[in-house]
């Protein structure tokens, strides 16, 4: 793991990270608490939490919290809030990870299908910022990360749904950044481009795919889960504190040359 900030740059900070239990969200996890924070991490299955925290306290030493919630219900979302806050006393970073996806024509793809990407990446993205709000932040003030994507630049041929639904999110980060600017909440977002050994990547470019992509992207490679964690980690320092409102693109220039998924289309 790279490591360019002091071991102890988020000590006596919480972080709540939505889909913090696998992939890109887990990577971040384990890079905010290496450097000092706590976390409560979050998503729909308790059992791949549970084992996510173990491995997390393991490798970091810090502590780590499992709490199920599903983003699309803000019931659910102001448990896990309540959970975390009832352990850790406070929370002060918000990382909106949580996300889902497939690739799909847009002619064949049925209301549900639409409708569910949108409500986990764009409700869900709403729902647990609003609740964060209510419950802490709004009293106290911290950051707030929503990660994105750069498939609504231009246009994502086969993910219609998940290009709208992260759309959204940008709109939710740059309008939650005017608003609650003043309250002492930073609000950006990180835009990954395709990055390795991920969930995402291995349903959007299955077999060689990933492979071929990997190749078009202008630094010659595919990114990695720990450099997306990094981006994630300076956000939350004080060495971002004029970055405000932004979503920082970390693609390796892929979304500019626009190989992606074009390729996908033959
Ligand atoms: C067409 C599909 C589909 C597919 C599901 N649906 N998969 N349609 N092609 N491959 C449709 C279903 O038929 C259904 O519509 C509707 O979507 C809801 O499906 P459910 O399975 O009931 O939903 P749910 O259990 O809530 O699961 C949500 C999910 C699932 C998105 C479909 O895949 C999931 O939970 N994913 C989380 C993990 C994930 O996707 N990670 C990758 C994130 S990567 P009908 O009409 O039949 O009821 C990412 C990358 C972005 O976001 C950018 C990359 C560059
Ligand atoms: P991932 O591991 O599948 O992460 C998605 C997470 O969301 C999972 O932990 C999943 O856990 C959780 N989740 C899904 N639906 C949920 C719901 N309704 N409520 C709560 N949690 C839910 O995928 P990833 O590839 O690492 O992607 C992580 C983030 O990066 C996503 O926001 C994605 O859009 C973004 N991104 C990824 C890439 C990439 O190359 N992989 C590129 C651009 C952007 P459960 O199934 O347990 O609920």
């Amino acid at each position: 793991m790279t490591k360019v900030f002091q071991d102890d740059v988020l000590s006596g900070k919480v972080a709540f990270i939505t889909g913090g239990g696998s992939g890109i969200c887990k990577g971040i996890t384990e890079k905010l608490m290496a450097h000092g924070a706590k976390a409560v991490i979050t998503s729909r299955k308790q059992e791949r939490l549970d084992a996510a925290c173990a491995e997390l306290i393991e490798k970091t030493g810090s502590e780590c919290l499992g709490v199920a919630c599903d983003v699309r219900d803000p019931a659910t979302v102001e448990a896990a809030l309540s959970a975390g806050l009832d352990r850790f006393g406070n929370i002060d970073i918000v990382i909106n990870g949580a996300a889902g996806n497939f690739l799909c024509p847009a002619a064949q793809l049925s209301y549900n299908g639409f409708r569910t990407v949108m409500e986990i990446d764009s409700l869900g993205t709403y729902n647990v910022c609003k609740a964060a709000f209510d419950k802490c932040l709004g009293e106290h003030g911290g950051t707030i990360i929503n990660i994105s994507a750069t498939l609504h630049y231009a246009a994502t041929p086969l993910q219609i749904h998940a290009s709208a639904a992260k759309a959204a999110v940008d709109a939710i980060t740059r309008t939650l950044a005017v608003e609650w600017g003043r309250l002492g909440i930073r609000v950006n977002g990180i835009a990954p481009g395709p990055i390795e050994n991920t969930e995402g990547m291995s349903k959007l470019a299955p077999g060689d795919v990933m492979e071929k992509l990997s190749k078009l992207v202008p630094i010659g490679r595919a990114g990695r889960i720990d450099e997306i964690a990094d981006v994630a980690l300076f956000l939350c320092t004080p060495a971002a504190s004029l970055i405000h409102g932004h979503t920082v693109v970390a693609d390796g220039g892929e979304w500019m040359a626009h190989s992606s998924f074009a390729m996908m289309m033959g």
